[in-house]
Parts: C-alpha cells; structure tokens; sequence
C-alpha cells in the first residue's frame, strides 16, 4: 500500500499465474505448457530476425501474422486482431465489447483472469454455475447479458461444449457479443471459426503458448467480424502501437505454417493423455473428460493439497486451485510419455498401488 497508488491500484486483486520455479530437474506439468519445443522453423526465423532487423520498430499492424492467420483458419485479415499473448487480446475483449450496463456472463468455474479483467474494467458480471458435473449448460445464458465469454474446452475442467450447442446460443443470443477462448481446442475440440462468417456478435480467441508451444514468444489472436476487429483495433492503438515484437511475429508465422509439425505433436499429447487418464483411473482418481492438454481430477480418499506436496517433493509439479467446488481437484498438465511415466510412477508409491499400469513410454 502507498499513499501514491491510485484507487484503482487499491481495490485490484491482481491474476495469480502458476509458478515458474527456478529449480532444475524438475517435472513442470503446472500450467498447460506443451512439453515439446516448438518447429524447428521457428528457431530458424528468430536468428534470421536477430541477425537483421532489430534495431527498427515491428510493423504495428503485424501484417504478415495477420495474413498467415486468415489463410491458416479460413478467413480474410479485416477478421484477424492479433496480440501479446490471448490475454492481452482477451483484456482488449473486455474493454472494448463487453462492458455493458447488463452483466457479463461466464462460467464459476473458469479462467480466473476473468473476474480480474472485469475488476480492472469495471465490467459488470455475473457468474453461471457449472452443473455438477462441472458442464457448461448453455441453455443457462438465456438471460438479459452485457456478453457472454467462456473457454472452450473450458479451463480448469478440459470439459468440452459441442459446436452445435454454441451455434444454438449464438441463435439465440443476437444482442451482445459471444467470445469463445479456444485456448486449448486443438487438443480435442472443434474450432467455432466457421461459424464467424453466419453470426457477427462472434469473436474466436485463440494462443500460440500451447498446441503452437510459443508460450514463452506471447503471441494470441482474435477472429471474428470485422467490426468486431476493429473496435480491438481502436482500442490497441490506443494502448501500445507495438504490441507483437519482431520475433513474435517472425515465429509466429512460422509455427502457423509448419502443418505438419503441428499435427505431429499436437497427436502425441493427445495420444499421451489417453494413457495417463488410464493410468490415473487405474489408481482410483476421477478423471473428468478431457478435450484439453490438461486433466482435472481428483481422489476419493487422498486430499488434493497433500498429495500436490507428496510430488513436491519429488519435484513433480501440478497446479492445486484452493477455490470452492474445486479444492479436492488436481489440475495435471499433459507432458511427454516420460513426464508422464513418472508421474504416475509417483503416485504409485504414494498411493501404495502395486497393480500394473499402461507403460506410457513406447
Ligand atoms: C483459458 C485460457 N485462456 C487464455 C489463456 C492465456 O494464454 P496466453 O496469454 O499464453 O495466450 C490461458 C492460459 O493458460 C487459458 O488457460
């Protein structure tokens, strides 16, 4: 606290992003890093940048991106907003579509960055009980709304809505924005892009930080009409002209041009996750179906806080929400087979299992 901090400082109850600890050797399965380097490609594209142009500003439109974005996804680039990161393009969202005098709704079991925006915004809000199998019921929205946001497959559950079930809502829901955060779709679900081009109160957020393993490269995106675009615009423009450095937007197109790679690794996390869940289910954990490269579960008779500090001290780390509803579940990050194989090698000697378990190295 200071007597120089403004009111809004004050009042703020900032994001708590998971840890990034310095240690080494450690498991990291925490917070839904892909566990596999990015393409090769990339690599190649930031050298070439490092070596050539980095004393003059990035293009603030980030042209390029914009283009390799709306040929990857379908679209034109009027559809495509780019950021630093999908939360800066989500924190954008917030401000510019959908702060309203009716309440936002979202789910209460989400991507807590929401309730955070909305604080920082002032952006009124109402939260939507999951069902109690922690489903995302849209018929649930059908009421006076600001705008509605939820992730799909929502966070920190994995669960998945269908595509059909979203074009119903946007049927429905024609006099405020939908935003869906397809922060892991790749990893199960199917995308609601196509549907931008049928339903303009449509906005599609996606991130290169996980099927695109850039997270450390900060790169996100936007699709949607372009209207839409360009209130995100305004608003950018209006904030930081150069939002997406030289590399981000060099290694950035890269990982969206390189198909193949995508496809390669993007399949072997969601190959590694059918074994894990097995594995998990072995020991008697809960799995909730996942479309994500996460799983959320938990364990009949082991408290969750314990048993995140019994892979503690086996430098395993998973991500552990004390939050209502959710405080017995454990959020496991999908790592390679050998990420995996130790974890649940773990678990069995802190559950005291001795029965077989699917090998998940090949
Ligand atoms: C649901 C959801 N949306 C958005 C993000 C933000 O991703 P990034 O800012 O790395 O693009 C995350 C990050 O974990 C997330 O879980």
């Amino acid at each position: 606290m200071s007597i120089f901090w403004s009111s809004i400082v004050h009042n703020l109850t900032p994001y708590t992003p998971g840890e990034q600890p310095k240690l080494p050797n450690l498991i990291k399965l925490n917070t839904n890093e892909n566990p596999y380097g990015p393409s090769p490609r990339v690599l190649e594209a930031l050298k070439a940048e490092a070596a050539n142009t980095l004393r003059l500003y990035p293009d603030p439109n980030a042209d390029r991106l914009k283009t390799a974005v709306a040929s990857c996804y379908g679209v034109t680039p009027p559809q495509v907003f780019v950021g630093n990161g999908s939360d800066e393009v989500l924190a954008h969202t917030f401000l510019a579509l959908l702060k309203h005098s009716q309440p936002l709704l979202f789910p209460d079991i989400t991507y807590s960055f929401y309730p955070v925006y909305c604080s920082l915004y002032e952006v009124p809000y109402k939260t939507v009980p999951l069902t109690d199998d922690f489903e995302i019921r849209l018929e649930d929205y059908t009421q006076p709304n600001g705008g509605i946001i939820f992730p799909n497959p929502n966070a920190p559950t994995g669960r998945l809505v269908p595509l059909a079930a979203i074009e119903e809502l946007l049927r429905r829901n024609t006099e405020s924005v939908v935003v869906i955060d397809e922060a892991y779709v790749d990893f199960g679900g199917e995308s609601a892009i196509p549907l931008v081009q049928s339903y303009p109160t449509l906005l599609v957020i996606q991130t290169l930080s996980k099927s695109r393993s850039l997270a450390g490269l900060r790169v996100g995106f936007a699709i949607g009409h372009p209207s839409l675009i360009e209130a995100l615009e305004r608003l950018k423009n209006s904030f930081n002209s150069y939002p997406l450095d030289r590399f981000a937007i060099a290694g950035a197109v890269e990982a969206l041009e390189d198909r193949a790679y995508f496809e390669k690794t993007r399949n072997a996390i969601i190959r590694t996750r059918g074994v894990l869940v097995e594995n998990l289910r072995a020991f008697g954990f809960e799995v909730l179906p996942s479309a994500a490269n996460f799983v959320f579960v938990r364990h009949p008779e082991r408290d969750a806080g314990e048993l995140c500090r019994r892979l503690r001290e086996q430098s395993i780390i998973v991500r552990h929400f004390r939050l209502p509803r959710i405080e017995q579940y454990i959020r496991i990050t999908v790592g390679t087979d050998e990420q995996c194989a130790a974890l649940v090698e773990a678990l069995r000697g802190i559950l005291g299992k001795v029965q077989g378990t699917t090998s998940c190295v090949k």
